[in-house]
């Protein structure tokens, strides 16, 4: 029992100021629940209102390829840089110290790998993302696979169902396949179909037109990095984006796979957080590599 002694009558119920209610800053976001606004603000500075996100998840499909064969070694030391980190549960419980305080977009669909049919995956169970502490759950959604379409566009929506359940915002990710084109018209559809089922953030890649894909999707947009470019022309990629309205970047081998990756995440912080040119970007690339 309280101590009730002494209670006094509230005093200063500032009679005549309106109390604020105030909008979210992320697009699409204002109608999320609070757990999910929680995640979601340490995921995307809310400042700026843009991420850099540090994908070291590519082991799960492709084991030790170049950059991720020690995580420990090549990956730790880039952690402080990073807005938040993705990577699968099995690098985050083994190496990744839960002190690193980072906030977590957790890779949450397995099954396949590129020795087999990619994408033939279904998701985690949700209760381990929250044992996890996870900001997000990131699942892959194949629009345009006709293998695989249907199978990961259910585990969006079920990641979606359970996500919801938890607080746990999804990112629809969208993949890219031989038989797709990688241009304005497919990544506008792919995004859309996954905000459309329920993806609270949807990464995917950039292209021409890029303004489009941002423009008709309701939710914040990330991009992917893809395969490793020369340094500026990936700050340039980070620059398009970000100027065509992205929320942020997903970057992985064109940071990790750089000569000097802890340079290459602060320019491209840099250029997602300040509107950075390209150029004084690389500029500081150099100078933080000397
Ligand atoms: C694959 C992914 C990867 O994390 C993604 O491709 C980011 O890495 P990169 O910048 O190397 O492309 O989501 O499913």
């Amino acid at each position: 029992m309280a101590d009730l002694d002494d209670l006094r009558d509230g005093a200063v119920f500032g009679e005549g100021v309106a109390q604020k209610t105030e909008g979210f800053f992320l697009k699409g976001s204002n109608n999320l629940d609070w757990g999910m606004k929680d995640r979601m603000s340490r995921i995307f500075n809310p400042k700026t209102g843009k991420s850099v996100m540090l994908a070291f998840d590519h082991g799960f499909i492709m084991g030790p390829t170049s950059g991720v064969e020690r995580i420990d070694l090549s990956i730790l030391p880039l952690i402080e840089y990073a807005d938040c980190l993705m990577c699968a549960r099995g690098i985050l419980r083994s190496l990744v110290p839960p002190t690193s305080n980072k906030p977590i977009c957790l890779r949450s669909d397995a099954g396949s790998t590129i020795l087999t049919e990619l994408n033939n995956n279904v998701i985690i169970d949700v209760q381990d993302a929250a044992r996890l502490n996870a900001s997000a759950m990131a699942v892959m959604v194949s629009v345009g696979d006709e293998k695989t379409e249907a199978l990961t566009i259910s585990n969006l929506y079920n990641a979606v169902d359970a996500g919801q359940a938890y607080g746990i915002p999804v990112m629809g990710v969208t993949a890219v396949g031989k038989s797709m084109a990688r241009d304005a018209r497919y990544f506008g559809l792919a995004s859309r179909v996954c905000a459309e089922n329920g993806a609270n953030i949807v990464k995917t890649y950039y292209t021409e037109g890029f303004e489009k894909v941002v423009a008709c999707c309701p939710v914040p947009i990330v991009i992917a990095g893809g395969k490793k470019l020369p340094e500026l022309d990936a700050l340039e990629l980070a620059y398009k984006a970000i100027q065509s309205g992205a929320s942020g970047v997903d970057m992985g081998r064109n940071v990790f796979q750089s000569d000097a990756p802890a340079a290459m995440i602060q320019a491209v912080g840099a250029v997602v957080h300040q509107d950075m040119k390209p150029e004084e970007a690389f500029q500081m690339y150099n100078d933080l590599k000397g």
